[in-house]
């Protein structure tokens, strides 16, 4: 039987996930991407599921890496399979259209590094590191490192990261823009909870919009960026969720979206 690495539980609209393979400092092996990929497709679905957090049991580690044991023997097959399993989960997250905030708890290098950089938000304990540390084994960034990254900090902090391997601190990691808030370990999941819920008590289809415009925007043209924009924008009028907020405001309450 396979163990579980991936623990999940969920509290008004918020799904919490944890990876909890400590031994191994949470590396990211075959089962551990599985499990994720499964949570991905299922509970993180539900329609009551609003926000997700994603973080690593114990406290040394969010995620170490992909794990270095199990992708040193494999065939050509066995590559390409973790390789779309690992990039699958990566995108699953980032495409979700659900705010996904990685709470990093420690080590966050190569793939956890990656799994950090496909969620939307992130916040760092202040133990926590970074790293894409995978040219000190030969290798290269595979599950998105290259691409996320210089995008969100540019090509020379990237690159400096990436070709070096060193790993940065917390608050280097901030002054970067890789992650948004740095706080003191005890309270990581308080901050991230309360943030989650925040969002949880968001519209939806109108958060589904901005990941939308912001992510699929960022790859076209400034014109076709705010065509989609204004395409996203003139949808939300039709939303229940949208008469609801304009009129819980008017009528000075508090919105209680449906997503609908
Ligand atoms: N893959 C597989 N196993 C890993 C791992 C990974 N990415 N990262 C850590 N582990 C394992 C170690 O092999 C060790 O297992 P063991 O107790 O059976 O020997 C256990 O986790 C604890 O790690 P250890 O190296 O003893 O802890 P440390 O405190 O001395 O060092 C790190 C911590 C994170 C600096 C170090 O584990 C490390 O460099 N890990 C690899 C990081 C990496 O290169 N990631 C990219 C992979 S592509």
């Amino acid at each position: 039987m396979t163990d579980t690495f991936v623990r999940t539980g969920a509290e008004n609209g918020v799904l919490n996930i944890t990876i909890d393979r400590q031994e191994k400092l949470n590396a990211l092996n075959f089962d551990v991407l599985s499990q994720l990929h499964s949570t991905l497709e299922t509970e993180a679905r539900q329609q009551e599921i609003r926000c997700l957090v994603i973080t690593g049991a114990g406290t040394r580690a969010f995620v170490a890496g992909a794990d270095i044991a199990e992708i040193r023997d494999l065939d050509d097959e066995g590559l390409r399979k973790i390789i779309d399993l690992g990039n699958g989960v990566m995108s699953r997250i980032e495409n979700l259209g659900k705010p996904v905030i990685a709470a990093i708890n420690g080590y966050a290098l190569g793939g956890g590094c990656e799994l950090a950089l496909a969620c939307h938000i992130r916040i760092a304990s202040n133990t926590a590191q970074f790293g894409l540390p995978e040219v000190r084994l030969g290798l290269m960034p595979g599950y998105g490192g290259t691409q996320r990254l210089s995008r969100l900090i540019g090509h020379g902090k990237s690159l400096e990261m990436m070709l070096t391997g060193k790993p940065i601190s917390a608050e280097q990691a901030k002054d970067y823009g890789l992650v948004n808030k740095v706080v003191e370990p005890e309270d990581l999941l308080s901050v991230s909870g309360k943030l989650a819920a925040t969002l949880a008590g968001s519209a939806p289809i109108a958060m589904k919009g901005i990941l939308a415009a912001v992510l699929d925007g960022a790859d076209t043209s400034l014109a076709d960026g705010l065509e989609l924009e204004n395409k996203l924008f003139s949808g939300l009028f039709k939303t229940a969720d949208m008469r609801e907020g304009t009129a819980a405001f008017l009528e000075k309450r508090k919105p209680r979206f449906k997503g609908s």
